[in-house]
């Protein structure tokens, strides 16, 4: 038994990016990344069937440039520690071919395969940043708060360690990323809409217009976007479409603060119900500027040590499947493989 860093070699396709990565420990060796945006655009959203196709079309470019990095460090498939794939939650027919493609490299060379949950690598994304005067090899998951925003989920996870979550907080209807791509689609922006609406809202006023916060039951951590989006429609509806560029600007900034204003206030009462003092904000959602100012704040008000992953990997990778499937075999998990497109985080 020995306490030196896994290598690990991971594959993600549970929506509309086909990824591998090579990581040893948690220090990314590669990280390769097709993404199908532009396959999806024309149809303002993930066409499930296409999906699949195009995991199949773009998987072994993917893999690679992963595996001529392996030959670069003088190694072999042979050499690769555990294989590491996304069974969970997702598009089926899309996991399935990842799943199918590792379940390969893993019997080949006979070694372990471990199931990824999609958010359990999205929480792990954080230990991708360098950090310079860290031994990369000794991270973890220090127990913490997370906020999870991504094209599917809202989530406030109460992180123990590896393998330990609770969901406290989730939402009822539409996730993060969907309210603004939907927003961006009643605007005609384009797909997918955040990084669209992020970019125009940066220019706009965040007080010119007043859209509706959900709060919920006074004690609740859940959260809810649609009634945003159904508002966002209504004032369309009445107004029509914004005249010029300043207009949009406003309105996506308006829209925004919506969003933030819930989520950082949401983070403010979990941190105070659990008593964390560190918080990750990580998913496609923590590239957003604003939220990333937000929390920030958030952290120098109330003393926080606050982490989010590097932009690069705040959207879906497989280096963040990898360091997952690195901290289970340092943790001496046993590995699991259990391919499911509900499955949950907390069970
Ligand atoms: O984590 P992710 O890549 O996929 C899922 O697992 O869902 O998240 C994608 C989502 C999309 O809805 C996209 O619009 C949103 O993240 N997104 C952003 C930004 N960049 C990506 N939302 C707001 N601001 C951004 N800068
Ligand atoms: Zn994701």
């Amino acid at each position: 038994v020995t306490n030196r860093a896994p290598l690990i070699l991971a594959l993600e396709s549970s929506c509309d990016e086909t990824a591998a990565a090579l990581v040893e420990g948690s220090r990314v060796l590669a990280s390769e990344i097709a993404s199908q945006i532009e396959i999806h655009a024309r149809f303002g959203g993930v066409v499930p069937e296409l999906a699949s196709r195009h995991h199949l079309d773009a998987l072994i470019p993917v893999l690679k440039p992963v595996l001529d990095e392996l030959a670069k460090h003088e190694k072999k498939l042979a050499d690769i520690d555990a294989f590491a794939v996304t069974h969970g939650p997702g598009l089926v027919g899309a996991l399935l071919i990842g799943v199918q493609a590792a379940r390969g490299l893993a019997a080949a060379v006979g070694k372990p395969l471990y199931g990824i949950h999609h958010l359990e690598g999205h929480l792990c994304s954080t230990l991708l940043a360098p950090d310079e005067n860290e031994n990369t090899h000794s991270k973890s998951l220090s127990p913490h708060l997370a906020l999870i925003a991504s094209g599917g989920h809202a989530l406030l996870v109460d992180v123990q360690g590896v393998g330990k979550y609770t969901i406290i907080g989730q939402s009822r209807d539409d996730a993060v990323g969907e309210a603004y791509d939907k927003a961006a689609k009643l605007l005609g922006l384009g797909y997918p809409g955040g990084p669209i609406v992020d970019r125009l809202a940066a220019h706009g006023r965040a007080d010119a217009h007043r859209f509706p916060r959900a709060w919920l039951e006074p004690h609740s951590l859940d959260f809810s976007f649609s009634g945003l989006k159904t508002s966002l429609s209504l004032h369309l509806n009445r107004n029509g479409q914004p005249q010029d560029r300043s207009a949009l600007a406003d309105l996506c900034a308006s829209f925004q603060e919506a969003i933030i204003d819930v989520l950082i206030e949401k983070t403010r009462r979990a941190l105070l119900q659990t008593g964390h003092k560190r918080l990750h904000v990580v998913g496609g959602v923590a590239a957003n500027s604003r939220l990333r100012t937000k929390i920030t704040e958030l952290g120098s008000q109330h003393g926080l040590i606050v982490a989010a992953p590097p932009l690069r990997y705040c959207g879906d990778n497989a280096a963040m499947i990898a360091v997952a499937a690195s901290l289970r075999w340092t943790a001496k998990l046993a590995p699991t493989l259990d391919v499911d497109p509900g499955l949950s985080l907390d069970d």
